[in-house]
């Protein structure tokens, strides 16, 4: 029943080929490299009858010794074909959809390691609530993010039942994300082979996941329990240059930028559940803006102002000015963040619904 694991005899342009630009027939995507101002994200991110070339190579990272790049290239040919046609349809229509995405990706990987407990609706063992009700992801991770998951997932057992895992589902998800969302300019392959977990709890998710109000310290520390170092924080802090926030998490910081503290009081004067983008300059595109929005006191949290210490200063810096290095430290550090946890058949399943553990 598990994934037949498939080390080696991959290869990487076979695997790049399709995943560049595999638009579905509704909506062509080709992200050639080129970036655009952003004003109509749907008409760029779509554009009728565009050209399809591929992006650009991807940068090789470290796996986890458990984890191959084409993993499912033998088992299931169209894996990752089948969750970038889902995730590219619904990020034309919505570019929150991608953002959610990444940040799932995100709050699956610190809590129990990469295996999908962000998904489960049930704990093995007992009727304690999961990660999904914890306080960092009820009412905030995205709806439509989690419908991508299903639907991919509806796909592929379909296609190859039984083989794909939710947890590589989550991974291609964010990486493909992060392709659209940055026009092509972020494409990396992710290496897979993640089997899903069966424990999800809130608890968890309260303790492991990092709050808007901490400070370089709890951040860093936050980050090294899970083998990630100052620079994978700093460089993946910068995906806060897309997606929305709720006004309760915005600081009060004295030094923040006094025009925009103004107009998102204006904003925030419907409610502290009211949502407002983190990047206001480029609200969707995923770009080194955030790097910039840290150097002007422009950012939201205290979270992003601290990054602004005299420790993380100078990459803020490198970043702020090279998008391109980012770009690339970016990609590196997603693979890297892929790595938290990886769980193994040892301990692991494939689940056939990816909001319940198999029974
Ligand atoms: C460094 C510590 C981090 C803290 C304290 C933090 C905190 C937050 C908070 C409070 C929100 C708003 C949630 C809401 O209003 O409901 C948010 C949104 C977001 N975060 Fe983070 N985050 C961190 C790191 C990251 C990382 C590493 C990623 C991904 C690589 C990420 C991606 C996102 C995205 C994309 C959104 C917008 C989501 C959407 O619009 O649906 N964050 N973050
Ligand atoms: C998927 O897993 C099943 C076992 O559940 C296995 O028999 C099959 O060969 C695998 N591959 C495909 C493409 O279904
Ligand atoms: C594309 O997305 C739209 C809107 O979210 C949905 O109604 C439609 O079924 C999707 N099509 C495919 C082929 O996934
Ligand atoms: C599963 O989760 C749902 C939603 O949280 C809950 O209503 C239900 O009681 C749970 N079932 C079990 C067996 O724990
Ligand atoms: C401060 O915020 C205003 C309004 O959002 C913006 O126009 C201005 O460019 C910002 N200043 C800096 C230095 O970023």
């Amino acid at each position: 029943m598990a994934a037949t694991k498939l080390a080696a005899v991959v290869t990487l342009l076979s695997f790049l080929g399709p995943v560049a630009c595999q638009g579905s027939n509704s909506s062509p995507i080709c992200l050639g490299g080129w970036l655009r101002p952003v004003k109509v994200l749907n008409f760029l991110l779509c554009p009728p009858g565009s050209s399809r070339k591929p992006p650009p190579g991807p940068s090789p990272a470290p796996s986890a010794p458990s984890l191959s790049v084409g993993y499912y290239n033998y088992a299931c040919p169209n894996a990752e074909k089948i969750v970038r046609d889902v995730v590219e349809n619904a990020t034309c229509n919505d570019p929150g959809v991608g953002a959610g995405l990444i940040r799932l990706f995100f709050h699956d990987c610190f809590v129990q390691g990469c295996d999908a407990s962000v998904l489960l609706k049930n704990t093995s063992g007992s009727s304690d609530e999961t990660e999904m009700f914890g306080a960092p992801n009820v009412n905030s991770l995205r709806q439509s993010a989690f419908k991508v998951i299903d639907d991919a997932k509806a796909a592929l057992e379909e296609a190859c039942p039984n083989n794909v895992s939710c947890a590589d589902i989550v991974a291609f998800a964010a990486r493909d994300a992060s392709n659209i969302l940055s026009y092509g300019k972020i494409s990396f392959a992710i290496p897979a082979g993640r089997y899903d977990g069966r424990v999800s709890l809130a608890s968890e998710a309260n303790q492991n996941l990092p709050g808007p109000s901490e400070d370089l310290q709890q951040l860093k520390a936050s980050f090294a329990s899970k083998v990630l170092d100052t620079n994978d924080l700093v460089t993946l802090s910068g995906a806060h240059t897309i997606g929305l926030a709720r006004c309760m998490f915005i600081s009060n910081r004295p030094g923040m930028n006094a025009t925009l503290a103004i107009e998102l009081s204006q904003k925030c004067s419907s409610g502290d559940s009211t949502r407002v983008n983190q990047d206001y300059k480029t609200p969707d595109v995923l770009d080194s803006q955030y790097y910039q929005n840290v150097n002007d006191n422009d950012v939201l949290f205290d979270s992003d102002a601290a990054l602004s210490s005299a420790e993380t200063q100078p990459l803020v810096n490198t970043f702020a000015k090279n998008l391109k290095e980012w770009e690339k430290e970016f990609a590196d550090a997603m693979v890297k963040m892929g790595n938290i946890g990886v769980k193994t058949s040892a301990n692991g399943e494939i689940r056939k619904t990816c909001s319940i553990y198999n029974s």
